[in-house]
């Protein structure tokens, strides 16, 4: 079937969607997590609409998924008091309790969480639109993060249970926890990168406030039975509604010690700004990016045009790591183009659920009314569209536009265009890619395509001191989680990884002593007689 013909037909009708997708009943979520207990929240309620319309007699409808809690700033401050009292100044049940006992917690909770992969999924599916591959494989490598989490830390903790000896002193050094984490994470990946902030917040002994995007909240609920019955009391607790009404008294209290926050940079820095007391602010911070990719003379162009539409349009391009701009060589410009827009038009568009379905509905309110004024900009710049039918919209739904030549002062030259618009632009010197990665206020990632080893080494050494990763022959990606995820500029703050969010969500603590014999007592006597969990030569295994 032709684009239009498909984008015309894209919408279910109601018996169209398969038995195991079926919602059968609005799924109305009143429940709110606070210090160990589900309340029902009797306020306002938000609704929640997938971003797949359903196909009526007359119209295709936005299909009504359920509702979730609007919690106002009062509401918010209470559950910060839950997490706060929990951490007790460091004091509480969880920053004392003993790393191999925190661990027995998060478990449970993985475990717990395993049994609800099935409901999670499907409403990964319904909610964002992820199709059913990626929907599983986000559910799959959260559950590997976090047992790989548990793994870093027991080899951190066993690191640590040495004591050292230098200069006449004797010291036990370890990591503590920060105090209280308010913990937010995207629409793109509302259970992926949330947990990878959230899980390394908790297990390090902090007590967390956990707000899902405004995308991809219902997916959540399956798991806050497995949240409430496996930490102490107000140790995780959630938060829902708009992040306007809700985040500015949370920071302004001046009681959130660490914010891990994944979004745009503009509400970073407008959430960071409101708190009172900046220096007690710790920041783990992901956002916007412009990774660009660089296509050489000497490139293989298949393998470059296969990448950069994965890098482009995996997840409809709504991925912080995408490629949001392809420089290639004037020379081969024009068979680079026809081997991308091939491959474009072959992406297979749908439902989530759909066999092999590569492009699907846009979550975000307006999202195919934003593409397309990307797409009016450049053209009116200049600009042309040089795919088949890009830019084709049927209400969520837009057909990936490969715009060409992409150059200032057009907004996607410059902007994070997060959707499915392909901006591409010819260069003829190798400087106008480098000085635009070193001009962009953007600096995550990149790729550059090519053969020669002496091109490329040119290439890397600049490069590598704008950007946190440069990928030679691939798309970007965050991936795999052991990799360091982070960025310069505007894009990060923070490093995220397996082992380095341990880091990140805790700050190295020492005990420390005059070696003499008195102190070799006190020391002997607390660690013998296991009266500390501080200081202790317990070996985890
Ligand atoms: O949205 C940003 C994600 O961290 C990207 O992760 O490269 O694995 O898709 P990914």
């Amino acid at each position: 079937m032709d684009i239009p013909s498909r984008l015309a037909s894209i919408f279910p009708r109601p018996e169209q969607i398969p038995a195991a997708m079926r919602i059968q009943e609005p799924l109305i979520q009143r429940e709110y997590l606070v210090n160990g207990q589900l309340e029902q929240w009797t306020g306002p309620m938000q609704d929640v609409y997938s971003p797949i319309c359903i196909q009526t007699q007359n119209a295709a409808e936005p299909f009504f998924l359920g509702q979730c809690p609007r919690l106002d700033g009062d509401a918010a401050l209470r559950v910060l008091d839950a997490a706060v009292r929990a951490y007790n100044n460091g004091r509480g049940v969880w920053p004392t309790m003993s790393v191999a006992e925190r661990i027995s917690c998060v478990e449970n909770f993985v475990f717990r969480m395993s049994q609800k992969r099935e409901e999670v999924v499907r409403l990964l599916m319904w909610e964002i639109c992820k199709n059913s591959g990626d929907a599983a494989g986000e559910f799959d490598r959260t559950i590997k993060y976090i047992k790989d989490t548990i793994d870093a830390l027991k080899e951190l903790d066993r690191n640590s249970s040495r004591f050292v000896i230098d200069s006449g002193i004797i010291a036990q050094i370890r990591r503590a926890p920060l105090g209280t984490v308010l913990c937010m994470g995207p629409f793109n990946y509302p259970l992926n990168e949330t947990f990878t902030t959230l899980i390394p917040a908790l297990i390090m002994g902090n007590t967390v406030l956990f707000k899902p995007a405004k995308c991809g909240v219902l997916l959540l609920r399956p798991l806050l039975d497995a949240f409430r019955d496996s930490f102490p009391p107000g140790v995780i607790n959630t938060l829902y509604g708009s992040g306007r009404d809700i985040t500015p008294p949370l920071m302004r209290s001046g009681k959130v010690d660490c914010l891990a926050f994944i979004g745009s940079t503009e509400a970073a820095d407008a959430l960071k700004l409101q708190h009172p007391k900046p220096h007690r602010l710790r920041c783990a911070l992901g956002m916007a990016a412009k990774n660009p990719a660089i296509v050489l003379p000497d490139a293989d162009l298949d393998l470059s045009a296969e990448e950069c539409s994965l890098g482009a349009l995996s997840f409809n391009g709504q991925r912080c790591t995408g490629l949001k701009i392809i420089f290639v060589h004037q020379s081969i410009a024009d068979e680079f183009l026809a081997k991308l827009c091939a491959r474009i038009s072959a992406l297979p568009i749908g439902m989530p659920w759909e066999d092999g379905v590569k492009l699907t509905p846009l979550p975000e309110d307006g999202k195919a009314e934003r593409m397309a004024a990307y797409v009016q900009d450049a053209v009116r710049h200049g600009a042309k569209v040089v795919n088949e039918h890009g830019g084709s919209a049927n209400k969520t739904v837009f057909f990936p536009a490969v715009v060409y030549p992409v150059h200032e002062p057009m907004r996607l030259f410059s902007e994070e265009q997060f959707g499915p618009v392909v901006a591409v632009t010819p260069f003829t010197a190798i400087s106008e890619p480098v000085d635009y990665i070193v001009n962009s206020r953007y600096g995550q990632q990149a790729s550059i395509f090519g053969k020669d080893p002496e091109q490329i080494a040119r290439l890397v050494d600049p490069l590598v001191n704008q950007v946190c990763r440069l990928n030679l022959n691939s798309q970007c990606q965050r991936g795999p989680d052991t990799f360091p995820f982070t960025g310069r500029k505007d894009s990060a703050e923070g490093t995220l990884s397996v082992s380095d969010a341990l880091r990140v969500f805790s700050i190295r603590t020492l005990v420390a002593a005059k070696l003499n014999n008195t102190n070799k007592g006190i020391i002997n006597g607390i660690v013998h007689d296991r009266r500390s969990k501080f200081l202790s030569d317990d070996f985890l295994i």
